[in-house]
């Protein structure tokens, strides 16, 4: 049996989608959440998985914060860390430390938008086509090996949270499947930095796109 540590930071709706997919051979060990009040850490705690706090706000410095987390973490001896909507930037030291068993998902597709509010800058930007990344978080900022995206389109009259809920629902299909994946060992990452899936059961990308009117 594997065991899964998820970090979360909020609302926690992909731990949820993890969770819900009771993916066989795993274990979800542990949430941690770096803030008391995420409501993640009430549905992990009905689930009956453990709880933890890291709250970032004890350790002015962020090596020692890093460091911390790192301890709390490694109690359940992870195979995988499961970053789900955890909204502080980890050191590299951290990074190094779960370097290939540390999965984040982003919303947006890299290398497109990385860092913050994502759906509004997909929206100026007047992108037709945007959705959401899972990736190995490396020291780089949301630079980390691809595995699965999921595209959706943009919509004339889309404002950032009718974006966010479209990317969202793909979001919870996605993490699922790349962390399903990761268990099953079937998760190469070339020299190159290009991830090569063994023997899945469906692509690595995903699209909900209307047909095209071209006559
Ligand atoms: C998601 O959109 C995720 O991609 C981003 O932050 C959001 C977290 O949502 N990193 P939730 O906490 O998983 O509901």
């Amino acid at each position: 049996m594997k065991s899964i540590v998820i970090l979360v930071s909020g609302r926690g709706s992909n731990m949820e989608a993890v969770v819900r997919a009771n993916i066989p051979g795993a274990r979800i060990a542990a949430v941690i959440s770096n803030r008391a009040d995420a409501a993640g850490l009430i549905f992990a705690a009905r689930q009956g998985i453990e709880t933890a706090v890291v709250a970032h706000t004890d350790y002015p410095e962020r090596d020692r914060f890093d460091a911390a987390l790192r301890d709390a973490i490694d109690v359940y001896a992870p195979d995988l860390v499961v970053l789900a909507g955890f909204m502080r930037v980890l050191g590299e030291g951290f990074v190094r430390h779960y370097a290939g068993r540390l999965l984040n998902i982003h919303p947006s597709l890299l290398p497109a938008f990385p860092g913050l509010h994502t759906h509004r800058r997909a929206l100026a930007a007047g992108v037709k086509l945007h959705g959401a990344s899972v990736h190995f978080v490396t020291p780089e900022l949301d630079g980390g090996p691809i595995v699965i995206q999921a595209a959706v389109p943009v919509l004339p009259d889309d404002d950032e949270e009718r974006l966010a809920n479209r990317v969202l629902v793909e979001e919870h299909r996605i993490y699922p499947q790349a962390v399903r994946w990761f268990i099953e060992g079937r998760i190469n990452i070339a020299e190159d930095g290009r991830v090569f899936v063994a023997d899945a059961c469906c692509p690595a990308f995903s699209l909900h796109l209307p047909p095209l009117d071209i006559g």
